[in-house]
């Protein structure tokens, strides 16, 4: 628990700094991380652009997976996860753009695509580091309410307290959030080695409380971390408020 936002991001890019420089990769050792979009971790992108900048970290042998992705939104669409990582992310530091994977949310055969990003996590050798963050109701990626808690990557439809969280997004029109999505499942992010969830704000403190004080439930996915070896939850202050 640390005091605010600020704070969480500074911790969260110090602890990727940490690990990936300890992991020391290289062309034939790469490290493999996965990665949130959202509000919550751009904080976290700024530090491990300016990081980079000050040469205290490289991304070149690092091999990427991004949780999500909508479906049908075209790639240089604004609010495209895909664009969303170039602009945020990737086009700032070193990443091999062959090795920054994210779903193609427009791919002609949805399901082969899904199939495909699993096959590409296993050829990577599996995610060392697994970083997210969760809905107000306790999603993580887009496994929504009700979700298996052994899901894969996979097609899901939005439920409505999603679209309705990020119509803020699509000037505030909920018509105009996609209905569906692609995203990996609770089972793909259960795999890594390492997981880091970043939460903060008073509008997650519900479902921090879900996550970490009452039973494993496929109502609220991110409990499921619960059986994770080794899950870190960073929060800040205001999300704690229900702890
Ligand atoms: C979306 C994404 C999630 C993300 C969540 C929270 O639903 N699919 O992966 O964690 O938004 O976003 P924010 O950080 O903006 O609150």
């Amino acid at each position: 628990i640390l005091e605010d936002a600020d704070i969480v991001a500074d911790w969260a890019a110090r602890f990727v700094l940490q690990r990936v420089t300890q992991f020391a990769p290289g062309p034939d050792k790469r490290f493999v991380l996965g990665l949130p979009t959202g509000g919550t971790p751009l904080g976290m992108y700024r530090k491990l652009i300016q990081f980079y900048k000050e040469g205290k970290i490289s991304f070149k042998y690092v091999t990427t997976f991004n949780m999500d992705e909508y479906v049908g939104l075209p790639r240089d669409h604004p609010e495209s996860y895909h664009y969303y990582m170039w602009n945020e992310f990737f086009k700032h530091v070193d990443i091999d753009p062959a090795q920054a994977h994210v779903l193609d949310g427009n791919a002609p055969d949805l399901v082969a695509e899904c199939a495909r990003f699993e096959r590409l996590i296993q050829e990577a050798g599996g995610v060392h580091l697994f970083i997210g963050g969760i809905g107000p109701d306790g999603h993580i990626a887009f496994n929504e309410p009700g979700s298996s808690l052994v899901s894969r990557t996979r097609v899901k439809t939005l439920a409505y307290d999603t679209l309705e969280a990020n119509k803020r997004f699509f000037g505030n029109d909920i018509s105009k959030v996609p209905r569906q999505a692609l995203t990996v499942g609770v089972g793909t992010v259960m795999d890594a080695k390492e997981v880091m969830i970043l939460i903060t704000g008073v509008h997650k403190a519900l479902a921090l409380a879900k996550a970490v004080e009452e039973g494993v439930n496929h109502m609220w996915t991110v409990s499921a971390f619960q059986q994770h070896p080794q899950t870190l939850f960073v929060c800040d202050e205001a999300a704690t408020l229900e702890l």
